[in-house]
Parts: structure tokens; C-alpha cells; sequence
């Protein structure tokens, strides 16, 4: 019960200040989309910024790519998503609704006697259709994709030879993909619309394991940096009945959630099972040649694979904390300065020196997302900013007229001290960016 009204509060939370929305809320919504507003914006982008940075830019082995949404729908035969990315559904002949079959105990409460009446399990393809042409007749059907990595196989040599990479080397992706879920659930948990963030690290097949080892770890580490608490992560292997089935081994970094323990991230060992399909499939060659051995293979593939939307419900769930200050209770969240959407806000004490006080805010604004707010009395304005996890509060009060320094106070500790306004950008620099 207290987990579920923290999930209700959460939700409430987000769509009060402006995180996440329901899509066209004004007819009605629609299940399994979301809108992100104006902070949740800021949010994801910061998801992604970060990601980016540890996957591709602090690394000589890892290149990205943007590559488009719709593929060749021979794609999606190649990668056996067409044949094999299924769930059984059931329809229950007494409620008349659809369950996927694994679901019907927790689901459906129309049993008698414990026992249900159920149709035969028919597979129903989660990939989201669209057609594309002019006109109906000639239109060709295709998929919106359900992974994004699956461009990253068909571009794998453009992108090894154009930019100088070889195996064992990795493609980087953040892009949308789009699955029919059967059912959307727990908020952005599980949506039709969201993003991913994959990485497909190529290498010799002797290399492979060692390279799944690293990632697991260089994931799961990069997880901790964000400030994830570690007692809310832990891992979970694959059963031979659970692998997809393009997998020899595989292990999610799971998150307990306020309705339990589910997969936070995916780290995969797909082996040679993409460039194979898509080699057999397009007649196109995608073996490597050692220039130097002249050894000849398929690279074997370790993939990671999270989403920015389940990266963000993780982040806002570990965040979302209730405290008291001054015995007064205030939410806020924990959010590490590099994820919070803004990074300062400033306060004058009295609309008599906003002038100044703006103007400090307008030299913070050029290196960070900062805010402005005159209104309120300042504790009032402290809980708006904790609430949406800004770390810093700076107030301009008169004293700040004669000594020139400024009021910083931490979000968590709530702890001030006093500042010199020369001083500032780069004391916040330190505290923000680390340098
Ligand atoms: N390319 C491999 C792949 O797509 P997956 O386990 O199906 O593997 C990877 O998905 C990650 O994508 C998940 O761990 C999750 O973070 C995210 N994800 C998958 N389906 C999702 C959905 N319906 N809504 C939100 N995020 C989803």
C-alpha cells in the first residue's frame, strides 16, 4: 500500500510540475503514450547526454549512429522479429477481455472455482505496422521498429569502414521504437512509443565472453554513478526458457520499483546471430578480415540495451524522497546534479533587488539551466525547486548590496553558505560538473 501511494504521488508529482503528461489528454489519451513537458524534456535529454558521454565520447572504440525509424521490412524478416516476436494471447469467454496467456491469474477475476474459461492461445506480433506509398493498393506494409539496434547490423560496415574502426569495436544508438504491448502498464514503465539507448559492441569470437563480462560490469557501474542506490539494483540470468531468440546468454540489471523488482536494463550476448540472418537474408557478405592474420570471421555482438524511459522512471523512483526541515514535510527528489532538468535557481529576497539578482541569474544561465523566481516567501520557493530536484538555490539578499556574495544552499542538507558572486559560477561549476 505505501509503495503504491509513493507511485501515485510520484505520478502526481510529474504531472504537476511538468515532467510527464498522458498523450492527447483532451480525447481521452491513449494507452502506452506519454508526453514529456517541459522539465521532462530537460530530464531526457540529460538521460541521453550522459549515456552518450559513457558510451561514445569518453571512449576510442565506440562510434554512433542516427539511423532511420522505418527499415526495409525484409529487415525484420532477416532478424526473425516477423516470426518469432510474439505473445500468446487468450480471450477470456466470461469478461470478454484479451490477457496475454502468462497473465490471466493475476489478471482476470472472472474464474469460478479457480478455474477460467478460456479461447486456445493465439500469437499476436507486438511489431507496430504502417504502409507507405501513395496510394492504398500499391502501398508497401512496414514496421515501426521494435529495437533500434537492428540498423546498426545493416550499417555495421559503412560504419567500420567509414570511420576507421575494426573489431572488437562498438555502434552506439538512441533513437524511438515502438512495440504493441499487450499491456501497457505501471506509468512509463512499459509504453508502445519509447526509446531506447543500445550499444552493439563488435569482436573476434574468442573475445566475446570477455567483452560481456566488461559490460555487464561497465553498465551496472555507470548506473551506480548516477546515484542509483546500489540495495535497489541487482542482477537477474536468463533462463534458457526466458532467452530471446537471438541470444546464447543473457542478464538484466533489474530495479525495485514501487511495484517490485523489474528490468531496469538489458546486457546481451547475441553472438553472431544478427550478421549471420543478415547476411544469409540480403546475399550481402558481412564476415571481417584481419588485414594482418588474414583470419576471416563474423564478429560475435555483446549488446547493452536500456531505456530513456525506463532510465527516467528508475532515476525519479530512486529520487523521490519525503523529509521534514524546520518540522515542516517537504518532497523532493535526490536527483544527481548532471540528471536534475534545472541545475540552479535564483532568489532575490524582495522584488526591490531582482535587478541584480537577474542579472546573476542571466551569467549562471550560459553554462547551466537556471532559474528565476521572484515570487513567494523564500522557504516556499526552496520547496518548489527541491520538489523538481534543483540542487541549488542561490539568494540575493540586501546584505549581498554592500558584501557582494550571495546565499547557496544544498538541496539535500539544505545547508547554506555564503559565497562571493565573482566566485560563483565556477564554485557551482565544481559542485555540478565536477570540474
Ligand atoms: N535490442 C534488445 C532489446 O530490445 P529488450 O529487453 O526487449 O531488448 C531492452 O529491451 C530495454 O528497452 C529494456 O530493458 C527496457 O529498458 C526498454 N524497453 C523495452 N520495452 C519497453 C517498453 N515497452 N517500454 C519502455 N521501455 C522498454
Amino acid at each position: 500500500m505505501a509503495h503504491q501511494d509513493t507511485m501515485e504521488k510520484l505520478v502526481a508529482l510529474c504531472l504537476n510540475r511538468g515532467f510527464i503528461y498522458p498523450s492527447s489528454e483532451i480525447y481521452g489519451g491513449i494507452n502506452g503514450f506519454w508526453d514529456y513537458g517541459p522539465l521532462g524534456c530537460e530530464m531526457r535529454n540529460n538521460i541521453k547526454a550522459a549515456w552518450w558521454q559513457r558510451m561514445v565520447r569518453v571512449r576510442n572504440d565506440m562510434v554512433g549512429l542516427d539511423s532511420s525509424i522505418i527499415a526495409n521490412p525484409e529487415t525484420w524478416v532477416a532478424s526473425g522479429h516477423v516470426e518469432n516476436f510474439h505473445d500468446p494471447m487468450v480471450d477470456c469467454r466470461r469478461c470478454k477481455r484479451r490477457f496475454r496467456a502468462d497473465q490471466v491469474d493475476s489478471r482476470c477475476s472472472d474464474a469460478e472455482d479457480g478455474a477460467h474459461d478460456l479461447t486456445e492461445p493465439k500469437q499476436f506480433n507486438l511489431m507496430l505496422k504502417t504502409r507507405i506509398g501513395a496510394s492504398e493498393d500499391s502501398a508497401i506494409e512496414a514496421y515501426l521498429r521494435a529495437e533500434t539496434c537492428q540498423s546498426i547490423f545493416l550499417d555495421f560496415k559503412r560504419v567500420m569502414g567509414s570511420s576507421r574502426q575494426k573489431p572488437p569495436f562498438g555502434i552506439a544508438q538512441i533513437g524511438k521504437a515502438f512495440r504493441n504491448e499487450i499491456t501497457p502498464r505501471n506509468f512509463i514503465f512499459r509504453s508502445r512509443e519509447f526509446e531506447q539507448m543500445e550499444m552493439e559492441f563488435f569482436c573476434p569470437p574468442a573475445e566475446a565472453s570477455d567483452w560481456f563480462q566488461y559490460f555487464r560490469e561497465y553498465r551496472f557501474q555507470s548506473h551506480l554513478d548516477l546515484g542509483i542506490d546500489p540495495a535497489r539494483l541487482r542482477w537477474h540470468e536468463h533462463g534458457p526458457d526466458e532467452l530471446a531468440h537471438y541470444c546464447r546468454e543473457a542478464y538484466d540489471i533489474e530495479f525495485e520499483f514501487p511495484f517490485g523488482w523489474q528490468e531496469f536494463e538489458g546486457i546481451h550476448d547475441r553472438f553472431d546471430f544478427d550478421l549471420k540472418a543478415h547476411s544469409a537474408h540480403s546475399g550481402k557478405d558481412q564476415t571481417y578480415t584481419n588485414p594482418e592474420t588474414k583470419e576471416r570471421y563474423t564478429p560475435f555482438v555483446v549488446e547493452t540495451s536500456v531505456g530513456v524511459d525506463r532510465t527516467m522512471l528508475v532515476l525519479l523512483c530512486s529520487a523521490f524522497t519525503e523529509d521534514e526541515v524546520g518540522g515542516e514535510k517537504r518532497t523532493l527528489l535526490k536527483l544527481s546534479p548532471s540528471i536534475a532538468p534545472i541545475k540552479v535557481a535564483v532568489f532575490p529576497l524582495s522584488k526591490k533587488i531582482a535587478e541584480p539578482a537577474e542579472r546573476i541569474a542571466a551569467e549562471l544561465q550560459r553554462r547551466f539551466n537556471t532559474a528565476f523566481d521572484v515570487s513567494g516567501n523564500i522557504g516556499r520557493r526552496y520547496r518548489r525547486q527541491d520538489e523538481i530536484g534543483t540542487p541549488f538555490c542561490v539568494t540575493y539578499d540586501f546584505d549581498s548590496e554592500t558584501d557582494q556574495k550571495v546565499t547557496v544552499r544544498e538541496r539535500d542538507s539544505t545547508e547554506q553558505e555564503r559565497i562571493s558572486i565573482d566566485s560563483l559560477s565556477g564554485y557551482l561549476s565544481q559542485k555540478i560538473l565536477g570540474y
